[in-house]
């Protein structure tokens, strides 16, 4: 399928802004090298705007995505004036929900020995894939507070699972562990607690698994997965988990590749390929922002996965050995060894990267 070329930028708030000024400067110089002929669409969305006139995702703003654009790219939401994160959740959730992104794929991926934090492992000891549920669970929003502010107040968020939700995550990672020539898949639950929501995972892994032969189905608990993520992360290859586990279990990977500010994110819709939305997997870090401090290298690798799934080829390997080059000579940001700030660390990346294309 030929995608779109058109991309809805969306910084968002926070470091969101800052991270995706120097990703929208990376594209600019990637173009100049190979010409992508992308279509930029600014999306003035965001903590600002919502206080400024309470629009959140207008109906219309999210149907023009849908109908015109190839991918989003997204920095982050969340903002300290909005402490019900109304916006975020508004913004984040419709696109993810709306455009059913039930594949939340995340890249655990440590480029190089300075970044891994577990003594005696190298860096080749990290490297897999999160395939995170996306549109289901605890985040569907069902359920409610009963008695609020009295002693007997009573919180619920149901856990939301479906045969055909859990299905489809499964199939996209088994679908994927093929595609890239790996060998085995991780499915991390609770089942042993909850029995009911899990046990449809742990039966619906086991049955799908059968139409997988040269791939080993494993089944790990994911407090566990916590443990192994640590202990022995070079047997992880593949890991699926529902929404609220595997929002939980990349954070930690994050560390492994250090930091968040070395993460990077899809949000896509597995079966359909239409219009995906990008993000690295930090948050606004409200207080990095604005003051040319964060990381933009885990938006860099966003832009990278972007790009390939809009079909160009080479060009995330190349941002992927020019990040690793720029940490080994340190000319990055103070979280993973450097000195400089953003604007800076970002020049000398693409200065890496333009050599390279
Ligand atoms: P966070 O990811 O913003 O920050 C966690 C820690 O990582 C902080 O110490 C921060 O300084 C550091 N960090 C994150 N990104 C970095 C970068 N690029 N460079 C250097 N250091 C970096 O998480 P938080 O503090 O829990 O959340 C802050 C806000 O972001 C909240 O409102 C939260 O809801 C929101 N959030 C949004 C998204 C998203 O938009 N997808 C993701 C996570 C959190
Ligand atoms: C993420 C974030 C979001 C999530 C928050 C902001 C709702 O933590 O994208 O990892 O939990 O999905
Ligand atoms: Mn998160």
């Amino acid at each position: 399928m030929t995608k779109s070329k058109r991309v809805a930028v969306l910084p968002g708030d926070g470091i969101g802004v800052d991270v995706l000024r120097e990703a929208v400067r990376l594209l600019e110089a990637i173009d100049k090298k190979r010409p992508l002929s992308l279509d930029l669409w600014h999306l003035d969305l965001g903590a600002d705007r919502y206080l400024r006139d309470k629009t959140t995702l207008p109906k219309e703003t999210f149907e023009e995505v849908r109908d015109t654009c190839g991918a989003i790219l997204l920095g982050a939401l969340g903002d300290p004036r909005v402490p019900g994160l109304e916006h975020a959740r508004d913004i984040l959730f419709g696109f993810r929900f709306g455009l059913e992104l039930y594949a939340n794929v995340r890249t655990v991926k440590c480029l190089h020995d300075k970044l891994c934090p577990l003594k005696a492992k190298p860096a080749s000891a990290v490297n897999f894939t999160v395939f995170r549920e996306n549109t289901e669970g605890v985040y569907v929003g069902v359920g409610g507070q009963v008695r609020k502010g009295t002693p007997d107040e009573i919180a619920i968020n149901e856990d939301i699972n479906t045969r055909k939700g859990v299905e489809r995550i499964l199939r996209a990672a088994f679908d994927f562990a093929k595609e890239h020539g790996k060998t085995r898949v991780h499915m991390a639950d609770k089942s042993n607690a909850m029995k009911h929501a899990h046990e449809l995972w742990y039966r619906a892994f086991f049955e799908l698994a059968k139409e997988y032969p040269g791939i080993e189905a494993r089944h790990v608990y994911v407090d566990a997965l916590c443990l192994y993520m640590i202990q022995e992360p070079e047997n992880l290859q593949v890991i699926v988990t529902n929404n609220l586990f595997g929002d939980i279990v990349t954070d930690l990977g994050a560390a492994l590749q250090g930091g968040l500010g070395m993460a990077p994110s899809g949000n896509i819709n597995w079966a359909r390929r239409g219009p995906a939305l990008f993000e690295p997997v930090h948050g606004s870090a409200p207080p990095l922002a604005g003051k040319d401090l964060a990381n933009p290298f885990a938006s860099a690798l966003t832009v990278g996965m972007m790009l390939d799934y809009l079909g160009y080829a080479g060009i995330e390997s190349a941002i992927e050995d020019s990040v690793r080059d720029c940490v080994v000579a340190e000319e990055c940001t103070r979280d993973v060894g450097g000195s400089l700030g953003t604007r800076a660390s970002m020049d000398k990346l693409i200065a890496r990267v333009s050599d390279r294309l």
